[in-house]
């Protein structure tokens, strides 16, 4: 099969290299042309594990082909899969001006029969507004149907959540979309992976509704962790005890400076936005989205509060994307703690494994970066750990204590165990345990 994907970024790429991996024929378009060139040289425009080998690897054996030019992937494809970005606009609903954009020109280079799939997040209504735009801007004829196949890849471990699903789901109306989709995940189906067939409408928030769930479970936590810290009780162990009934599971119960990324904090914001317009206020969710941005503000009192004031001190931040084996920065808790940190007078050094350099484009002026975590420490008066990356869990403290000036520990994803990080002397932090 012949497939084409629009847009080149997290979520097109990697469905573009994975596809190809299944031996399918993937041409991946992107309006980006320096992302292009890029990839066309070998080269992945952002890190993800593994993913520089699979598609170096299919560029070779010719399954995959990149290319600036949109109607390159649509001439051939049976399958048109969207992955533009849909990022939020200021009243928090989703802009769907790429998703158009993409949907018109596909319109105009439309000729046989094609399937043209959302893989997007994209709102309740956009399969069918879509349905209606490709139709109206149709140039050369063609037939085509419509369908929503929503993406729940983590970045970070994308290609493994892409391979080994736990579930695909599949909206569309026509019988004929829905036997071609289950044939291009066929590798899927005899991994025994769920399949979900439904309607686009029930497809399209299937992701909303499991993204506002899982930040959700985050603000719960987080919110927990306060009164945890009120009450003498570690919040660790509660989620433990928690997570082990299986009805509530133990993931996504980790407290911490508040959940950011990518999808998380749009996601919400674009449900909320969904509802209003039906007239339906998402209190929970609401109170989901306060509670985060409560949180990242409260782990700045917890750093304020511990040492005083931050107004001319050095601080030093390990970790800086909203999560470890990535480096996306947007919306990362980093941009938030830092940018009021700064506001207050606080120096910033900081480090991070591999997202120093989006980092530079995000935080303010005036952070500086380092290539390792003891030279970021070097004469700060305090530590602060925002992303739990691996290399930041098994520091070793004594060289730390030499080359920092103060002694603040400010563990904020709880890596790091209390009794014995007050045994090396340092003044230790952490959330939701005493
Ligand atoms: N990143 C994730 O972890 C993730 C997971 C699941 C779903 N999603 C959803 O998938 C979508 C894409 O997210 P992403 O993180 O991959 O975004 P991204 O910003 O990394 O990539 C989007 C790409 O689309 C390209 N693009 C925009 N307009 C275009 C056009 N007219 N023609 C061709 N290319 C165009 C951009 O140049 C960019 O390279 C979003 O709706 C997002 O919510 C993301």
């Amino acid at each position: 099969m012949h497939i084409g994907i629009i847009g080149t970024g997290y979520v097109g790429l990697v469905t573009g290299a994975c596809f190809a991996e299944f031996g399918v024929n993937v041409v991946c378009a992107d309006k980006d042309r320096e992302k292009i060139a890029s990839l066309v040289a070998g080269k992945i425009p952002f890190y993800e594990p593994g993913l520089e080998e699979i598609v170096q690897k299919n560029v070779k054996k010719g399954f995959l082909r990149f290319t600036d030019r949109l109607s390159e992937a649509v001439d051939q494809s049976l399958v048109v899969f969207i992955a533009v970005g849909t990022p939020p606009r200021g009243d928090g609903s989703a802009d769907l001006r790429f998703v158009e954009e993409v949907a018109k020109e596909i319109a105009l280079n439309l000729d046989g029969y094609k399937v043209v799939v959302t893989k997007s997040t994209v709102p309740v209504g956009t399969g069918s507004k879509l349905k209606k735009l490709i139709r109206e801007n149709l140039k050369n004829g063609g037939d085509f149907d419509v369908a929503s196949n929503p993406e729940f890849l983590r970045e970070g471990s994308a290609i493994e959540d892409f391979m080994r699903p736990n579930r695909v789901v599949i909206g569309t109306e026509s019988p004929q979309a829905a036997a071609i989709l289950k044939d291009l995940y066929n590798p899927l189906y005899l991994l025994d992976t769920p399949f979900v067939l439904t309607d686009i409408e029930t497809a399209e928030l299937i992701k909303y509704a499991s993204n506002a769930f899982l930040a959700t479970k985050i603000s719960f936590i987080n919110e927990l962790s306060r009164l945890c810290e009120k009450v003498g009780a570690d919040v660790g162990t509660v989620a433990k005890g928690m997570g082990l009934d299986k009805r509530i599971g133990s993931k996504f119960l980790h407290a911490g400076p508040g959940f950011g990324g990518s999808c998380f904090p749009k996601d919400t914001r674009a449900i909320i936005n969904l509802a209003r317009e039906n007239g339906l206020e998402l209190k929970l969710i609401e109170s989901s989205v306060r509670v985060n941005e409560e949180q990242k503000m409260l782990m700045v009192d917890k750093i304020k509060d511990a040492m005083g004031q931050v107004g001319g001190k050095t601080l030093s931040v390990l970790g800086l994307s909203f999560k470890p084996n990535t480096d996306d920065m947007r919306e990362a808790p980093a941009i938030s703690i830092i940018g009021e940190l700064m506001k207050q007078g606080a120096r910033i050094r900081a480090f991070d494994p591999v997202a120093a350099g989006t980092a530079k484009k995000m935080l303010p002026d005036g952070v500086a970066y380092f290539k390792d975590p003891y030279e970021a420490a070097m004469g700060a008066d305090g530590l602060v750990i925002l992303t739990e990356w691996n290399e930041l869990r098994n520091l070793d403290m004594e060289r730390m204590r030499s080359v920092l000036a103060g002694n603040f520990f400010f563990d904020l994803r709880n890596i790091y165990d209390p009794a014995r990080m007050r045994q090396t002397g340092f003044k230790y932090y952490s959330v939701g345990r005493s």
